[in-house]
């Protein structure tokens, strides 16, 4: 009877001890199902994040493909759904909608909000300049007072976002947020997918950082590869 209750007890103590563990793994929203949200999700899964796509079609062909190379219980809902359900959320989405769909995810407060958009419009000359004074991330933190907006990933392409590999020599990824523990949480997640990393600081140096993807477009019209952060292909 005694060693009953001894057994029970361990048991009751192993789980309470474990459950906690098992519901502290982090959920990922990865909102938008293009060429970033297909790079990254996969790739946040790998890092032992549970990834919840945020679609406008969450049960098209597409999405099942992309959820069929997403190890891990990934799931697929619309894009408020799996903002809600997230701790983090990547808006891998096109920049003139990138305010539109932030505001359509709900409340945000406390949630991470990692921002790879990068704006531009093309002058008369074909060259590519920003679109607004103030940054994407600006914009979005502004929408969402209360969220921790961090600029990431923006400066490099959805192909090194798949595969840091392809290029000669790691990758470095500018940040820029508000917050320093956000900053630094999306910072150790970058690494664990295999990037370096420069915190800028505070959000308002992400005009800076989207800056970058205006000069690689031009420094292109001018057969110029840009190497800062382009690395020539292996
Ligand atoms: N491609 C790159 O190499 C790269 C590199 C760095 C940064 N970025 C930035 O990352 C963001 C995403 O780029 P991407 O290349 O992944 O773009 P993309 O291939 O065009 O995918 C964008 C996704 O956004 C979703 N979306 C939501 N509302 C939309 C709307 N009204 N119209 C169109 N799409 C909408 C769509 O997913 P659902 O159909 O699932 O809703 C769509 O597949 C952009 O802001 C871009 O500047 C891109």
């Amino acid at each position: 009877m005694m060693i009953r209750k001894f057994l029970a007890s361990v048991v009751g103590f192993c789980i309470c001890a474990l459950l906690p563990a098992l519901s502290s793994a982090e959920t990922v929203a990865v909102i938008g199902t293009g060429s970033v949200g297909s790079a990254l999700g996969p790739r946040f899964a790998d890092a032992g994040l549970t990834v919840v796509y945020g679609s406008r079609t969450p049960d098209s062909s597409d999405v099942q493909a992309l959820l069929n190379v997403t190890p891990g219980p990934a799931s697929a809902a619309t894009p408020a759904e799996a903002a809600q359900a997230a701790d983090i959320i990547l808006l891998a989405v096109p920049w003139r909608v990138a305010e539109e769909v932030l505001v359509s995810l709900g409340d945000v407060s406390g949630k991470i909000i990692i921002d790879p958009v990068n704006p531009r419009v093309l002058d008369k000359d074909g060259r590519a300049d920003y679109p607004t004074l103030v940054s994407n991330a600006e914009r979005l933190q502004a929408l969402a007072p209360r969220a921790m907006v961090v600029k990431a990933f923006s400066t490099i392409s959805a192909d090194t976002m798949a595969d840091p590999d392809l290029v000669e020599h790691p990758l470095t990824i500018p940040l820029a947020g508000n917050y320093p523990d956000a900053n630094e949480r999306v910072a150790r997640l970058c690494h664990e997918l295999g990037f370096e990393t420069i915190d800028f600081g505070p959000v308002r140096y992400a005009h800076i950082i989207e800056g970058l993807y205006l000069l690689r477009v031009n420094a292109r019209l001018n057969d110029i590869y840009f190497e800062w952060n382009y690395p020539r292909r292996k």
